[in-house]
């Protein structure tokens, strides 16, 4: 983390769990345990459908409402999507773009996720861009160069003053939903190499401000050590984030002095 420049934002992916009805239960048992967020900005990013529970019962605890996905076309003939403005209407504040589970089960490509980015942007939602790796690229050492490639693409067409408001997540795909977390160390280097990947397209003063998070099997044990990586600067959180002591715990642990 380095608070100096950017924001630390942890940030949960409840993906396809957690039913309406059970949103208001999850926000008050969080709300009986969780840390007042002195440092880190706090997202739940939740189904379309539970956001407007979500917006609701996560006011009071200041924890801003994301969603997973959105069409990257303003409005019209799509039925069964919804809009950049739908959200923003309903007062959501994040937007989870190019999720590996969407790039790989519903055929997301770099360039479709950079449509999103640039519609997220335009209606004031912030575009939390995930990026990552395969076991299969890690192991012929290309995780590097297929990181930049994501990252560019997603930024492609994107003014500087517009990518500080860009959060960019590094989710090995080895790593999520598996229990094997990235070393600190691995996930460190990457995160750095994604800060010069914007440093080379934007220039330094542009690539400190981004917020850059780690995502996969992250959890209350291992929370502490990748976020102490000068480059890590939140967490994208999927099974922990659905149990409120967990959560609490990571949130706690982006808050330390
Ligand atoms: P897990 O934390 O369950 O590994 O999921 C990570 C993730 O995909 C967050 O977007």
């Amino acid at each position: 983390m380095n608070r100096k420049y950017r924001k630390t934002v942890i940030a949960g992916n409840w993906k396809m769990n957690m039913l309406p009805s059970q949103v208001k239960g999850f926000a008050e048992e969080l709300k009986n345990i969780s840390p007042k967020a002195k440092w880190c900005e706090t997202v739940i990013c939740a189904p379309y459908v539970d956001l407007p529970a979500a917006v609701k019962a996560f006011k009071d605890l200041r924890i801003s409402v994301g969603a997973e996905n959105l069409n990257e076309n303003p409005k019209g003939a799509f039925t069964g999507e919804v809009s950049s403005a739908m959200l923003c209407d309903l007062g959501v504040k994040y937007v989870i773009l190019g999720h590996s589970e969407r790039r790989q089960y519903y055929g997301e490509t770099d360039a479709g996720v950079n449509r999103k980015v640039l519609v997220a942007l335009e209606a004031g939602l912030t575009p939390i861009v995930c990026v990552g790796e395969s076991l299969e690229q890690r192991e012929m050492g290309i995780t590097l160069e297929h990181i930049a490639l994501q990252v560019k693409s997603a930024l492609y067409g994107v003014p500087a003053e517009k990518v500080r408001r860009v959060v960019i997540a590094y989710e090995p795909i080895w790593a999520i939903g598996t229990g094997k977390t990235a070393t600190a160390q691995q996930a460190g280097e990457v995160c750095s190499a994604i800060r010069n990947v914007i440093r080379e397209l934007y220039g330094a003063r542009v690539a400190r401000s981004v917020t850059i998070q780690y995502g996969g099997s992250m959890n209350e044990k291992n929370a502490a050590e990748l976020l102490a990586q000068p480059d890590i600067d939140g967490g994208l959180i999927g099974g922990a984030s659905l149990v409120p002591e967990k959560f609490a715990a990571i949130i706690a642990a982006a808050n330390q002095e």
